[in-house]
């Protein structure tokens, strides 16, 4: 060890061991990337809820909003410029009420119903399979859709597989090409059920599981078209579901999903998205934080029953959830997004990468206009949210090595209650190149950090931040860039050595070469 790497350590552990707040001491190990971040950890989410679905995704093709076949044009660029992987439909709740033969055909034949848990407004299926799988195409992502368990048929489910991917001569498949598409799609990822506990059938974890290789039986592989089948997982912190479907389903199921959502308060009174104050601001990231104990424990549990990592953990619903903005429907879950999102964005997907041998799929919710959405939009207009940013800059860690970081961190405390102050998450691509993803959570003070990195012999260093004035500020449609990313000036490299200083309540992902 040279005498300067030695005097790294011990400054950071001193630093460590009596609580001190100064430097933090991170290092970086280059060489020794294992996992892969998959991309599809950065997938999003497309409710039949509010104004996801007819508003935000669908215009119809008389719009006067530029459409493509009745899609919007802005949004869908917007999410390929964040390179969006995957997008899950049609819910969610919905998805256990939908029947999807009643989204096929002519539009103006196709019968209405209540969307019973989304405000009781009427659906009148204009957007449907054909249209959802047009939206993929467009947004050249893959397609994630989920079946109907808690009120459909085995018969049902298994025909939506053949009537999509069945390339041949068969019921389903002529039906399709009568609807106007004669290739089949191809799509992979199916949920069997969502919230099987609650919303999908209020089942327990035994009979949820019998049910669950029951639909799968009948979910076929036709062709090349080998389904990805992804069990509906626990609520939060409920670990005899996943320990039951984990012993009962096993490798039956490719994935297992989780669902967590941060609520700054309770489920009565869930808190403002804009009107909080710094110990609910607090409070929001320690709940956020509470994804990587999720995480964690929910994957000793896959472990001991497939040490392998075969069947992935799929945070598929995940996000903030506060009170509607006020005067609107509260069955629409319209909320605005602030600063205080790009943190807990930033923050949870450098959980998920930290745990990507395990954690290979997640979906935010929602994406268009619903809870942590990253596009906003009110007809014609469109806003990127704070969010939306944190993806955007993200896009760096797809598919890249994981690197193993070790960090002394300073605590960002606030009436006796104490956090670190700092999250990290670092990677290296199929070029070489290293990213580091920080978000530096605390309001207040800026966080110098050192930064020692092994294994490489770094030449240049750039970065973007993402920051504003205040915690609570947003982007609204005539004011859209209040939370914008810039150039970030604030990383120097001396002789292969790192060092940064982070502004408060900031997300900065650097690029090394
Ligand atoms: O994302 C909103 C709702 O939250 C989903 O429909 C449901 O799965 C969850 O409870």
């Amino acid at each position: 060890m040279t005498k300067k790497r030695f005097l790294f350590a011990l400054a950071g552990a001193l630093c460590g061991v009596v609580g001190m707040q100064s430097q933090n001491k991170l290092t970086v190990n280059a060489n020794e990337g294992k996992s892969v971040i998959s991309k599809h950890i950065y997938g999003h989410f497309s409710e039949h809820l509010g104004h996801c679905i007819y508003g935000g995704f669908w215009v119809g093709e008389d719009s006067p909003i530029p459409n493509t076949r009745g899609i919007r044009n802005d949004v869908v660029k917007a999410l390929k410029d964040i390179h969006i992987p995957n997008l899950r439909w049609p819910g969610g709740c919905f998805a256990d009420e939908y029947h999807w033969m009643d989204g096929i055909g002519p539009r103006n034949q196709r019968p209405k119903m209540v969307n019973t848990h989304w405000g009781g407004v009427v659906e009148d299926n204009s957007f449907g399979t054909h249209e959802f799988l047009d939206l993929c195409e467009q947004l050249e992502c893959e397609p994630y859709i989920c079946g109907n368990v808690g009120s459909g048929s085995v018969e049902e489910m298994s025909k939506w597989v053949e009537y999509i991917t069945f390339d041949g001569e068969s019921p389903m498949s002529n039906l399709r090409k009568q609807n106007g598409r004669e290739e089949p799609w191809k799509v992979k990822f199916w949920g069997v059920g969502n919230e099987n506990w609650g919303c999908g059938g209020n089942m327990t974890p035994d009979f949820y599981a019998d049910l669950y290789r029951r639909y799968a039986t009948y979910c076929r592989n036709y062709g090349d078209n080998r389904l990805y089948r992804i069990a509906g997982g626990a609520n939060s912190d409920d670990y005899n579901w996943s320990e039951t479907l984990m012993k009962k389903v096993g490798r039956r199921m490719q994935a297992m999903s989780l669902h967590y959502y941060t609520v700054p308060k309770t489920w009565r009174d869930k808190g403002s998205a804009t009107q909080f104050d710094e110990a609910e601001y607090f409070t929001t990231i320690e709940k956020t934080l509470f994804m990587d104990e999720l995480v964690s424990k929910h994957s000793a549990i896959m472990d001991k029953h497939d040490p392998e990592k075969h069947i992935a953990l799929a945070p598929d619903e995940w996000g903030t959830w506060y009170n509607v903005e006020p005067g609107t429907n509260p069955g629409f879950l319209f909320q605005q997004n602030t600063m205080r999102d790009a943190i807990v964005a930033g923050v949870t997907l450098n959980i998920f990468n930290s745990h990507c041998d395990r954690v290979r799929f997640a979906n935010i919710a929602q994406t268009v206009n619903v809870l942590q959405a990253v596009i906003l939009t009110d007809k014609e207009k469109m806003t990127l949210t704070p969010t939306y940013w944190v993806f955007w800059l993200y896009k760096a860690h797809h598919e890249a090595a994981l690197l193993p970081v070790t960090f002394v961190c300073n605590k960002y405390e606030i009436n006796g209650k104490k956090i670190d102050a700092v999250s990290v998450s670092a990677s290296k691509d199929a070029a070489g190149k290293i990213h580091i993803s920080l978000v530096n959570i605390d309001p207040n003070n800026s966080q110098p950090i050192d930064c020692e990195l092994l294994g490489i012999s770094a030449k240049s260093v750039s970065g973007q931040i993402l920051t504003s004035e205040k915690i609570n500020d947003c982007n609204t449609f005539d004011a859209p860039n209040t939370v914008a990313v810039k150039k970030f000036e604030g990383a120097k490299l001396a002789k292969g050595f790192l060092s940064m200083s982070l502004p408060s309540k900031s997300v900065v992902v650097l690029e090394i070469e």
